[in-house]
């Protein structure tokens, strides 16, 4: 059996586009999408359309439910600063009703289970939380915290936009989910230990190498449990020049404020810009809401722009009108 997995595209349709041609070589049993299809990059309407026709596996991250939470009584209330989430007000603007229609009705796990193969379960970020995740500096006790539900031996799992896997032994203190009265007995129903895989992102990763991420995995038969499946990540050069013209072509830079030119930023360097900049603001003491003045306090003290400027590939960074300063 083999996967190709892909997660937290966010709406980088060249990205995707590119990974395709190298999943197609691989000619996997199953695609699989495991969260976070919009937002950030501005195809999010055409990454949908996209995804909407294949017969894929795909599952909603959190991005799914900014969207589809928006202007409801689930929302978070920070969605609802429009310095911080303009880019998500405006994309709540463009995404036509039958495409929220199909985000609307996707799982938010799955539990994959072949007869000859070792189960798998793929979350976005955490069963039950798709912000939860497990990072690289997570530790082992905080991950077996995380997955004490888990009853499959292989998680996939996004969010964090950084590939990687990794073993995680159940701790000791670390409680087990079980209801009191589980439908079978317990050996069969807890995890010893973990296998983690994470592909990256394929549209905004984080890991330093602006390429497309994803993963294939491939399925050992007869394995011991935890080494079921292999994983093979996959770096792909795609058409990135095309993505950044679309922020500047499609009036998002232009209208999106502060978060849009972060995640500008992020496509250029492929480092977590976002989250640097609010760690900075914090450790600042600055307004967290007030992010459009931060970023012209950050540029300032960091010159962070001046640095995106010299690696833009586009050069459109540079002579940007409408840049916050
Ligand atoms: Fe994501
Ligand atoms: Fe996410």
């Amino acid at each position: 059996m083999r996967l190709a997995v892909l997660a937290d595209i966010h709406g980088n349709l060249p990205a995707l586009e590119a990974v395709v041609a190298d999943v197609e070589r691989h000619r996997p049993d199953h695609v699989i999408v495991a969260g976070d299809l919009i937002n950030s990059t501005p195809f999010s309407v055409e990454v949908v359309e996209f995804i909407m026709q294949r017969d894929w596996l795909v599952i909603r991250g959190n991005h799914e439910f900014y969207y589809l939470d928006f202007n409801s009584p689930r929302v978070h209330p920070d969605l609802e600063n429009p310095s911080r989430w303009r880019a998500l007000h405006q994309l709540n603007r463009i995404v036509p009703e039958h495409l929220g229609n199909y985000l609307a009705v996707l799982p938010d796990d799955l539990s994959l289970k072949w007869p000859a193969h070792e189960p798998l379960r793929v979350v976005h970020g955490m069963p039950g939380d798709p912000r939860a995740a497990v990072f690289p500096f997570t530790t082992d006790e905080q991950a077996s915290e995380l997955l004490a539900g888990v009853v499959e031996h292989t998680v996939v799992t996004a969010h964090t936009h950084i590939p990687g896997e990794r073993q995680v032994d159940r701790q000791a203190h670390a409680p087990s989910a079980l209801s009191p009265n589980p439908p079978f007995k317990e050996p069969e129903l807890r995890a010893g230990h973990w296998h983690i895989i994470n592909p990256g992102s394929v549209g905004l990763p984080l890991n330093g190498d602006p390429g497309a991420d994803y993963a294939i995995l491939d399925s050992l038969p007869g394995a011991d449990e935890g080494e079921g499946w292999t994983v093979t990540f996959r770096k792909v050069p795609y058409n990135r020049e095309k993505t950044l013209r679309a922020y500047f072509d499609r009036g998002e830079f232009r209208t999106g404020g502060a978060i849009v030119e972060l995640f500008y930023w992020e496509v250029v360097s492929a480092r977590p810009e976002i989250i640097e900049f609010f760690s900075w603001a914090r450790r600042q003491g600055l307004n967290s809401l007030d992010i459009d003045r931060n970023l012209a306090l950050y540029k300032q003290h960091t010159g962070r722009d001046t640095a995106i400027e010299a690696i833009d590939p586009t050069g459109l960074y540079k002579t940007a009108e409408f840049r916050h300063a």
